[in-house]
Formats: structure tokens, C-alpha cells, sequence
């Protein structure tokens, strides 16, 4: 077996720098925030991945069956030499890109780059392990900083699943879009997973499951501000919140303090006061329509060139070219 490389464009000092900023800000505002990256220390992305196996959890399911259809479709639409993926967790779907592009006998490299050095690095030694005849070199760093770094080469194909779209505000999706544009080469390619607008009946038992793991996922975030920053937040006396809001057609995840709780964040000497009742906005996971997902890429430089969804219209998989 090869062993797969791992570069480091994200160090652990510097991402507990960009922690403390983030904090010190999110926390200082008005209303509260912390952006949803600081969920996956090894612990969140265990819960994300146990997330994806709960019964009101769709997207992930949908997602793979779509994959499960459409991989040689968009194997040929896409014709890669490399896949890189953004974001990419334990890549468990892509297994299912990277059989159809070992059937065709198209890929060379696959490039899975996260934020969690853990998932990457146990995705990265699997893969390696099953795919013999792909080159696995992981990238750790952050997807919404320069992509500059990513590795060069022709006929690149950047895949993003999972929905993780929707959980950029939409000032940074169309930065984070352009970014991509940015890096291709005309004619290279983006294949986008996104989570679809869909029946509030659906999507709110989603984000809010009947065993708590969203909520222990949602707390968790909590959790790394007391391990990592020396926070004594008292995790229980936070409650989990998912509402849909119509209007921005997105989920809303907060914690919200039960009574009235005093917050030492040790490692910035932050005091953080909050009400009984007061909330912290942890996450959006913004949904879309399809002419909505097409104009967005149009407008960062990409022509749509197929895009496949599920029977029930809760999930779609755009292949997109770059101008
Ligand atoms: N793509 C996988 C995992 C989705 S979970 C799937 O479809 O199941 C979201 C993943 O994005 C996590 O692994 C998380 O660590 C990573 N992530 C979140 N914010 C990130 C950022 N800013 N930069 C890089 N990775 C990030
Ligand atoms: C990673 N991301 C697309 C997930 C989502 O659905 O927005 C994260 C998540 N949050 C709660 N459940 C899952």
C-alpha cells in the first residue's frame, strides 16, 4: 500500500489563533454567534458521522443515492485526473466517485482536504488502502482562505458534497464560489451536493432528532471552547434550537442558555454574560432551488452542465464547468 501524504497549511497554533479571534468576536456581539468550523474536533466529527445515520438525517442518504445513480454519468461529464475534495470528512460517499473513475480508468489523485485532522487522516489511510492505483494526498487547511494551494495539474474536478454549502452566510458562499472559479482552468470542474428547499415537516426533525444527537452535536462546539480556550461554559444549561427560517430559506441551529449564566473564557481573560433565554448562533444550513444554485455559479463563473435530483426534490448534484 502506498501511505498517503498529508500537508499542513493549517497548523495547530494557527488555528487556535483563529479560534480565539473568532470567539472574541462571536461572543462579544450582539446576538452571539460562533461559526460552525469549531464543531469538528475529533469528537464532532464522530457526532456528524452518527448524524448521518439517524432516520430524520435525509441528506446524507439522499446524497449517496444519488451518487449511487449518477457517478458514472458524472464521471464522464467530468473526465478527472484528479479529484479534490473540499471539506471531505471521512469521504465516505466518494467512495462511489472513485469506483466509477476506477472504472473508466480516468483518475490519477485524490485530494481530500479538511479542516479536522483526524477525519483527514483516517479518510486518507483508508482510501489509500482500498484504491492501490490512486495517489492520496490530503490537505489540511481551511476552505474558506485561499485555495491557492491546492495542487495543480489538468482536467481537476473540485467536489463539494454533503450540503456543506448551506452552511456558509451567503456573503462568504459567493466568495468561497469565486475562490473556486479562481483556481480552475476553463474547463475543469465543480461538482456541488446541496441540500434543496423542502417541507418544514422534513427539514426541521432533521436538525432536531427524537435521540439528541444534533443537540450533543450543537453542544459540542461549547465543549471545544472549554477544552481548548480553558471556557467553563456549563454545557447541559445550554438548550438545542433548529428553526427554519422562510424567509432566508435556511436552518437556524443556537444554544440557549436555560437561566442566567456568567462565561470565563480563560485563555482571553473574556467575561460573557447571558440572560436567561439568550441565544448563540451556531450554524446555518442554508437550502436552495435549482435556478437559485445555477444563477449563483453562473455569477462566480461557471456553466452548469448537468444537474440530477432525488424523486422527492430534497437534494441535488450539480456538475458545473468553469468558464
Ligand atoms: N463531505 C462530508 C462531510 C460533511 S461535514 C459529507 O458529505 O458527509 C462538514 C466537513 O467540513 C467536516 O469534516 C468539517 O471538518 C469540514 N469543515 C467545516 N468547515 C470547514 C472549513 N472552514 N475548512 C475546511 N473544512 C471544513
Ligand atoms: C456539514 N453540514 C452540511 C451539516 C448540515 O446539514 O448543515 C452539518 C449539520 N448540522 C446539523 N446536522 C448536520
Amino acid at each position: 500500500m502506498r501511505t498517503p501524504t498529508l500537508e499542513i497549511h493549517l497548523r495547530p497554533d494557527q488555528l487556535l489563533e483563529s479560534l480565539r479571534e473568532d470567539v472574541r468576536v462571536g461572543l462579544t456581539s450582539d446576538p452571539k454567534w460562533l461559526a460552525p468550523k469549531w464543531f469538528y474536533d475529533a469528537r464532532g466529527s464522530e457526532l456528524f458521522e452518527e448524524i448521518t445515520r439517524l432516520p430524520e438525517y435525509y441528506p446524507t442518504r439522499t446524497e449517496r443515492a444519488l451518487l449511487q445513480q449518477f457517478s458514472d454519468e458524472i464521471i464522464e461529464t467530468a473526465t478527472p485526473s484528479v479529484i479534490v475534495e473540499l471539506g471531505s470528512g471521512s469521504s465516505e460517499k466518494t467512495r462511489l466517485l472513485l469506483d466509477a473513475a476506477t472504472r473508466a480508468g480516468t483518475v490519477r489523485t485524490y485530494v481530500p482536504q479538511d479542516v479536522s485532522i483526524t477525519a483527514l487522516e483516517g479518510a486518507a489511510t483508508q482510501i489509500s488502502a482500498e484504491y492501490p492505483g490512486v495517489e492520496v494526498h490530503g490537505v489540511v487547511s481551511d476552505f474558506t482562505d485561499s485555495l491557492h494551494h491546492l495542487p495543480a495539474g489538468d482536467r481537476r474536478m473540485i467536489v463539494f458534497l454533503g450540503g456543506t454549502l448551506g452552511n456558509l452566510v451567503p456573503a462568504e458562499r459567493a466568495e468561497f464560489l469565486a475562490g473556486i472559479a479562481d483556481v480552475l482552468h476553463p474547463g475543469e470542474h465543480l461538482l456541488l451536493g446541496v441540500g434543496l428547499v423542502t417541507d418544514p415537516g422534513v427539514l426541521v426533525p432533521a436538525y432536531d432528532d427524537a435521540a439528541g444527537v444534533t443537540a450533543e452535536f450543537n453542544r459540542n462546539v461549547l465543549r471545544v471552547l472549554n477544552n481548548r480556550l480553558g471556557a467553563n461554559f456549563p454545557v447541559e444549561n445550554f438548550r438545542h434550537v433548529a428553526l427554519w427560517d422562510a424567509e432566508n430559506e435556511w436552518i437556524e441551529m443556537r444554544l440557549e442558555a436555560e437561566r442566567e449564566v456568567t462565561v470565563e473564557v480563560a485563555d482571553l481573560g473574556l467575561t460573557v454574560r447571558f440572560g436567561a433565554g439568550e441565544q448563540i448562533r451556531t450554524e446555518i444550513s442554508a437550502k436552495f432551488t435549482v435556478p437559485g444554485i445555477r444563477d449563483e455559479l453562473d455569477r462566480a463563473g461557471f456553466v452548469v452542465d448537468r444537474t440530477w435530483t432525488d424523486e422527492e426534490d430534497r437534494f441535488a448534484l450539480i456538475c458545473a464547468a468553469r468558464r
